[in-house]
């Protein structure tokens, strides 16, 4: 007996303001799969994980994506977050006025449904932070107000660690990141990846799939993927370019 993967993905066309920018995506990850997309700036990874999140200027105008059997298409954002879907942003908006606790707070009860008791959440939230080795003060700032690089990345290590997603796509792409907020970045899912979970890491970096090993690789250009391989496809790009990265055949 095989269970459906946790996001199927086939044909997929997006637009966003008028503009085709997925162009019949199509891509499966399975439980236990950490996959990497790389691709050129403007190639369409951050419209995929709008699609996917289900951001209303994205306009799905083909194909499908299945998430645990069922389409998302119809599903409001907040729904998807219910049924396990984690998307972290390339660029995270700050919070004045929110506690990175208050925030990881609301956020975890949104996305289980009911409050959760204060004794119970800050048990909870503590081992976390223990477990991936976040100071206590931390939790007591404004969520992204000032924060460095590294720091971002901490508190949505916190928030993926705290969510316990299925699904986490984290697009990491040209934001920066210091090899502090790599490792931050890299510890964080090693510590948190299980066989239940999958993973989608947009990422311009071979250096950060050092860390997190994927199984898969997949290169999108022009709003689609046209290489998948294992991680050796990473490195090959790193020596040789997209340029080199000749369109897969179109299937029929
Ligand atoms: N909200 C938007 N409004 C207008 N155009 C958009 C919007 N979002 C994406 N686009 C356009 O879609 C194309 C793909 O952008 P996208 O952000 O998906 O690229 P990317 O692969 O994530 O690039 P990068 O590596 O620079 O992060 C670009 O031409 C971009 O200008
Ligand atoms: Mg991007």
């Amino acid at each position: 007996m095989s269970e459906a993967p946790l996001l199927e993905i086939e044909g997929l066309r997006a637009s966003v303001a008028g503009k085709e920018i997925l162009t019949g995506l199509s891509l499966t990850v399975r439980a236990g799969e950490v996959h990497a997309i790389m691709g050129p700036n403007g190639s369409g990874k951050s419209t995929l994980a709008n699609t996917l999140m289900g951001n209303p200027r994205y306009a799905v105008t083909g194909g499908t994506a299945r998430f645990r059997g069922e389409p998302l298409e119809g599903l409001a954002p907040d729904e998807r977050a219910r049924r396990g879907l984690f998307l972290a942003f390339q660029y995270p908006v700050a919070v004045p006025g929110v506690t990175v606790v208050n925030f990881l707070r609301q956020a975890v009860n949104a996305v289980r449904g009911e409050e959760l008791p204060v004794r119970e959440f800050r048990q909870n939230l503590f081992a976390r932070m223990e477990q991936l080795r976040v100071d206590r003060d931390f939790a007591r700032r404004y969520l992204n107000d000032g924060f460095s690089g590294g720091e971002k990345k901490r508190a949505e290590m916190l928030q993926l660690a705290m969510l316990q997603p299925r699904l986490a796509v984290l697009d990491e792409t040209d934001s920066g990141l210091d090899i502090d907020a790599l490792r931050t970045v890299a510890d964080g899912v090693n510590a948190l990846m299980n066989e239940e979970m999958g993973l989608l890491l947009i990422t311009h970096y071979q250096r950060l799939l050092n860390y997190i090993r994927p199984r898969f690789v997949h290169v999108l250009m022009g709003g689609r993927i046209v290489r998948s391989g294992g991680p050796e496809l990473a490195e090959e790009l790193e020596a040789s370019g997209y340029d080199a990265m000749e369109p897969a055949a179109p299937t029929a």
